[in-house]
């Protein structure tokens, strides 16, 4: 299954490249959050190569694709993760599929395709970058970690804008980046770059394949109030482990 997919995700790079340089067009599901042909072209090839590989699993997409499967498998994609960036032609989003069985995810794969890495976790067997094994940082302190978070898309009309957290975070840490692919900053948490990064107004296509990259990587995640993570969920909170209850504290004091 899981070179299959990879190959997939890499293909679906190759679509997102073209398309980039041939030119997008853009249009806005809301006032600030964008979509473009090629998240839906991308989409719809991902789906039809998953149902020639796997024609009893369901599928969950970002642009529509709502399959019933015949078994217990999900995959949950997002054909790009980033979408923002993507429009601007600034080369930070990716292509990411994860693979849910039950509640748990079996396979996470995210692959950016202007810097061409590809990290690949499956249950139990590790995660890796363009075929090396990965490992969180050492980092024991909040005060010596880096780390990243995003703000959701009604930020100019929601309580929860995640602004407190930020300031909190980014004044006792190295920084605090906000780059703008959910599932980039988890597999940079998971290479160890980062330390941490949390996000709490998401979607289970942002965060499922990335999720296991992490926990394969050696990394803990949870929700940012530090109930248990769910894949089908709206938040996580995924660090190398050692800064999480730090990282919790800070989160739990609200605005
Ligand atoms: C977004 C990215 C971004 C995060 C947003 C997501 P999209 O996904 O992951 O980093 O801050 O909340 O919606 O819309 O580019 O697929
Ligand atoms: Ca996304
Ligand atoms: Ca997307």
């Amino acid at each position: 299954m899981i070179d299959q997919a990879t190959k997939i995700a890499l293909a679906a790079g190759v679509i997102l490249r073209e398309k980039l340089e041939a030119g997008v067009s853009i249009e806005h599901k809301g006032r600030i959050d964008l979509v473009t042909d090629a998240d839906r072209a991308a989409e719809a090839f991902i789906v039809q190569e998953l149902r020639k590989v796997f024609p009893s699993h369901g599928i969950l997409g970002e642009e529509g694709a709502r399959i019933e499967g015949t078994s217990d498998y999900l995959w949950v994609i997002d054909p790009v993760d980033g979408t923002t960036n993507f429009a601007h032609g600034f080369p930070y989003f990716s292509v990411s599929l994860g693979l849910v069985k039950g509640d748990e995810v079996v396979l996470g794969i995210v692959h950016n395709p202007m810097s061409q890495e590809c990290f690949v976790a499956e249950r139990g067997s590790g995660v890796f970058l363009n075929g090396q094994k990965l490992s969180v940082s050492k980092q024991t302190t909040l005060e010596a970690s880096l780390l990243t978070t995003g703000f959701p898309y009604d930020i100019a009309t929601t309580d929860e804008t995640n602004l407190k957290s930020f300031e909190l975070v980014n004044k006792v840490s190295q920084g605090v980046r906000c780059l703008g692919s959910a599932a980039l900053d988890l597999c940079h948490v998971a290479s160890g770059r980062l330390e941490g990064f949390w996000e709490r107004s998401l979607q289970p296509w942002d965060i499922a394949a990335g999720s296991l990259i992490v926990t394969e990587a050696g990394g803990q995640v949870t929700r940012c109030n530090g109930g248990s993570f769910s894949p089908l969920g709206h938040e996580i909170c995924a660090t190398n482990g050692q800064i999480h209850q730090e990282l919790l504290h800070l989160l739990a004091i609200k605005g």
